[in-house]
């Protein structure tokens, strides 16, 4: 088995369409891949609910308790290789990650962002599209290196920004795309 281990923070949306396509395409029997372990650095993370419902193990490491960045950043990397995972899935995982994070899973770790990389690194994305004027918006999904949201693109997927769209209607039509193409590029890059 190829086991996909996914760091969530929040509501879990991208994490669950993954498991949902994995279990409609039959990604075990047809491919041997699995999503073997959900793992989260908020403990509230509504996304470990969904995955408990669906049978899959979760854990949670909170921040707060590691005296340093490098010490919970070594102790998450840890808890992954228990996994011995093909990738890692950062699907609205909000810490920024070490170096030797990075290093230590080179090739094997993936980030969805919600902005068409390179423009908008960073937070608020949708809200500096607006205030940009884009006309276009949308989501990328990139093998994560040691700079934040930089990395080999794998996936896009293009929205139009309409006009009086709100940061959060927008957010809304880019993460209904997010949904397709995650599960579409984990799959290629572990079948790559
Ligand atoms: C998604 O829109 C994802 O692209 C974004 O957080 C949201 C998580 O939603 N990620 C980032 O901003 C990373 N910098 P989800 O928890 O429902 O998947």
């Amino acid at each position: 088995m190829k086991n996909i281990v996914i760091l969530i923070s929040g509501g879990g949306s991208n994490m669950a369409a993954i498991v949902r396509t994995a279990g409609q395409q039959n990604w075990a029997s047809r491919h041997g891949i699995r999503v073997a372990a959900v793992l989260s650095n908020k403990a509230d993370a509504k996304g470990l609910g969904i995955a408990r419902e669906q049978g899959i193990a979760t854990q949670v490491l909170d921040h707060k308790a590691y005296a340093s960045r490098e010490a919970f950043d070594a102790a998450l990397a840890q808890a992954i290789d228990a996994h011995e995972p093909a990738l890692v899935v950062l699907a609205g995982f909000m810490r920024i990650l070490t170096p030797g994070f990075v290093d230590h899973f080179a090739g094997r770790l993936v980030n969805i962002h919600p902005s068409l990389l390179p423009a908008f690194t960073g937070l608020h994305t949708h809200q500096r599209a607006i205030e940009a004027g884009c006309k276009f918006a949308g989501c990328t999904v990139h093998l994560v290196t040691a700079e934040l949201d930089v990395g080999p693109i794998l996936d896009q997927a293009v929205v139009p920004v309409l006009p009086g769209d709100t940061a959060e209607g927008l957010a809304a039509r880019v993460l209904t795309q997010e949904h397709l193409i995650y599960p579409r590029a984990v799959l290629a890059h572990l079948l790559r």
